[in-house]
């Protein structure tokens, strides 16, 4: 893999059959839905197994698109399961061309209130899959697709340069430290058994049906009801931002021009503080800078992720949506979509935002502009 010794390891690019039968496990969650949703649109006869435990954060009506219309329904099964169940993996890996792994505990802040689903979901859940394609490759060909973050990269400073897929794996979070530990499995099934493995690792990805604990989704959805945005610390971290559709069709490039055992990584091409970010998103609500409160930090939050994309540039793949676009597609979604986020927000959600913000917000300052 590239990053680190071993290059030549790999194979190919990948030979998907004309209609090929995918295993997209975390495919009722933020951007495996948006791929899933935007494979079957196509139609092009390929047919999608979606493998996924339905957390707080997976949710069936992100397929609800596709499962309305009836050509793209009839290519398109649910099975509600565990990546780290064997029982439920194998047989599903067995009848799949390619898996495509977007499960995974994906919330850096609930990795610090609770990491331990996130280690068994990234790192067991992992295994077990990579386990099932080790076994089925033994009959025929079958590709692995890891989706990972720029996360395991760690955190740079102000003036350090884009990390490459060379840089080393320096993970600061639970969350970080379970994808790495997955990226880490994958190079070593590749290696070990030559299993046919590639890795993506992507930017911080917004659009429509992204769960309202992130930034941008969280921002807007309070904002809507005025309620206090709590921005943490100097909110100078900068966060590079991808579209969700460019994010998934660089996955999906990837899986088909990727060379195996080879990572690669998809930088949004935005680099923003958080500041300007929710600068951006209040004036397109038409919403005041009075609702931004400066509140506690995060734990160990990264300063700055910025990735080079020279990599994936040159397998043929551009983003299409510039970040002015992809925030005025996503504040027009969640303006015309408010029975979506209710619903999500509920239950659950009125827990965990006691937790994370309660005490935050009690002592918050205002953020001055
Ligand atoms: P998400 O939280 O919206 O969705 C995750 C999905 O995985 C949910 O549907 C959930 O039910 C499912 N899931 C969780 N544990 C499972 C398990 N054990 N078995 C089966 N299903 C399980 O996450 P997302 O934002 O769509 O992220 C998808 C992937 O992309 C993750 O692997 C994440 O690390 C990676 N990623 C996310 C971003 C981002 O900014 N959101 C950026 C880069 C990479
Ligand atoms: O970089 C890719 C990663 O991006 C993905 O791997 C993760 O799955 C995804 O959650 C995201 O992680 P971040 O921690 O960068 O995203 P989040 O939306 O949680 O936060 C973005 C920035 O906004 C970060 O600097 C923290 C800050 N923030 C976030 C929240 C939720 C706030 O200031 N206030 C908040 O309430």
């Amino acid at each position: 893999m590239t990053d680190g010794e071993g290059e030549g390891e790999g194979k190919l690019a990948f030979a998907l059959p004309e209609r090929p039968h995918l295993l997209v496990t975390g495919g009722a969650g933020f951007i495996g839905s948006a791929f899933v949703r935007d494979v079957l649109a196509r139609r092009d006869g390929t047919r999608i197994t979606v493998l996924d435990k339905l957390t707080y954060a997976g949710n069936r009506e992100n397929l609800a698109p596709a499962l309305a219309d009836e050509e793209q329904g009839a290519r398109l099964r649910f099975i509600q399961g565990d990546i780290a169940d064997p029982d439920a993996v194998a047989p599903l890996v067995a009848e799949a061309d390619a898996v495509l792994n977007f499960a995974a505990e994906s919330h850096v802040d609930r990795s610090i209130l609770d990491p331990e689903a996130f280690l068994t979901t990234g790192v067991i859940g992992v295994h077990v899959l990579l386990e099932a394609v080790r076994r089925t490759q033994s009959s025929r060909p079958i590709r692995f697709l890891q989706v990972s973050t720029d996360e395991v990269y760690g955190s740079l400073g102000q003036d350090d340069a884009a990390w490459t897929e060379s840089s080393p794996l320096a993970p600061r979070s639970p969350y970080a430290a379970a994808k790495a530990a997955g990226d880490l499995l994958v190079r070593s099934y590749v290696v070990t058994y030559g299993v046919d493995a590639v890795i993506t690792r992507g930017s911080n990805t917004y659009g429509p049906f992204q769960h309202p604990e992130k930034l941008i989704p969280l921002f807007l959805t309070n904002a809507i009801d005025d309620a206090p945005l709590p921005l943490y610390g100097d909110g100078m971290q900068r966060r590079d931002w991808l579209y969700v559709s460019d994010h998934a069709g660089a996955i999906e490039h990837v899986l088909r021009r990727g060379r195996g055992g080879e990572a690669y990584n998809v930088a949004g091409e935005a680099e923003l503080p958080n500041r300007e970010v929710v600068a951006a998103l209040l004036e397109r609500l038409g919403k005041p800078w009075s609702l931004v409160r400066r509140v506690e930090d995060r734990p160990g939050h990264d300063r700055r992720y910025a990735m080079d994309g020279a990599k994936i540039h040159a397998l043929g793949w551009r983003n299409r949506v510039p970040f002015p676009e992809g925030l005025g597609r996503t504040v027009d979604w969640f303006i015309a979509n408010r029975e979506w986020w209710r619903a999500v927000r509920s239950g659950e959600w009125d827990v965990y935002y006691r937790r994370q913000y309660e005490r935050r917000l009690a002592t918050s300052t205002n953020a001055e502009r």
